[in-house]
């Protein structure tokens, strides 16, 4: 927990609640780079369309930009990325697409778990790992355990995730775990959810135009920043990745609060 004036140092102490409020990450207000980046990685689709080529060649393509932007994160000093790669409504698509992403994440694991440990990245997984096959449950697992100490940038991905799905698991949870009423506290929600180590995203970066949250992270990003790009995943650069990173650093982050104007 950081407190609001912090993160705001104002002139006139009336304007400032002690109350402690969560935070994204504790960080000061002056420029920063965001701790925690959280990506939707939208527009494979498109980029194979407009190639002619199947769906999947622009999933490859999302991989292989995903590699990049983990080693250029990286480079910048962020401390953690969440990428959108499959989603808990994801399973509606046509049966080819849905096991070719089965199988582009099970053999991406296979292919790059050896590099990504040798370059200090830490993995997780989000989502609901028990609807997924057997194999790839066992991939996750292998990697998240190898992975386990490694601190130079956690890679977090939500693979068969959903926001609402990840409230109810929470939800049910609580109830089998015999909590009463008076204990719930957003707090304890927290505990609850997949995310329960991690800081909440500082900026969320959407790509392929889109402006909708389309049930990521949903409680997490209460106060995350968003930044929507035009470009397709696939072709998304390091200077898409520098443009979001500067746009955050001029964002004045307000928690539902009031900053402050300096004559006050
Ligand atoms: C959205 O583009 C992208 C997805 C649903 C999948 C994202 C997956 C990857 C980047 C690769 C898999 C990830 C790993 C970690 C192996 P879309 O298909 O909705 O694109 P469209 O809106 O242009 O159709």
């Amino acid at each position: 927990m950081t407190k609001i004036n912090h993160l705001f140092p104002a002139q006139g102490k009336e304007h400032v609640s002690t109350q402690p409020i969560p935070v994204p990450s504790e960080q000061s207000a002056q420029a920063q780079t965001p701790r925690h980046v959280a990506i939707i990685m939208d527009g494979n689709g498109r980029w194979a369309t407009r190639r002619h080529l199947p769906r999947l060649a622009g999933h490859k393509a999302g991989v292989a930009s995903l590699r990049r932007v983990v080693e250029w994160a990286s480079d910048e000093q962020i401390e953690m990325l969440s990428v959108y790669a499959f989603s808990t409504e994801n399973w509606g698509r046509p049966r080819i697409e849905v096991d070719g992403l089965m199988r582009l994440f099970w053999e991406t694991i296979r292919s790059d778990l050896e590099k990504l440990h040798r370059d200090g990245v830490r993995l997780r997984h989000l989502g609901r790992l028990q609807d997924l096959s057997p194999d790839i449950q066992k991939a996750v697992g292998d990697s998240v355990e190898l992975t386990r100490n490694n601190t130079r940038i956690g890679l977090n991905v939500c693979f068969n995730y959903g926001g609402r799905a990840e409230l109810v698991d929470a939800v049910r949870q609580i109830i089998a775990d015999g909590r009463s009423p008076d204990t719930i506290t957003e707090e304890l929600i927290a505990s609850y959810l997949y995310t329960r180590d991690l800081p909440d995203p500082d900026i969320v970066i959407r790509t392929a135009g889109e402006m909708r949250v389309s049930n990521f992270l949903l409680w997490q990003t209460a106060y995350s920043e968003y930044y929507a790009t035009p470009t397709l995943w696939p072709d998304f650069g390091r200077e898409d990745l520098l443009a979001a990173l500067d746009s955050y650093r001029q964002r004045q982050r307000r928690f539902g609060k009031v900053s402050v104007p300096s004559n006050q």
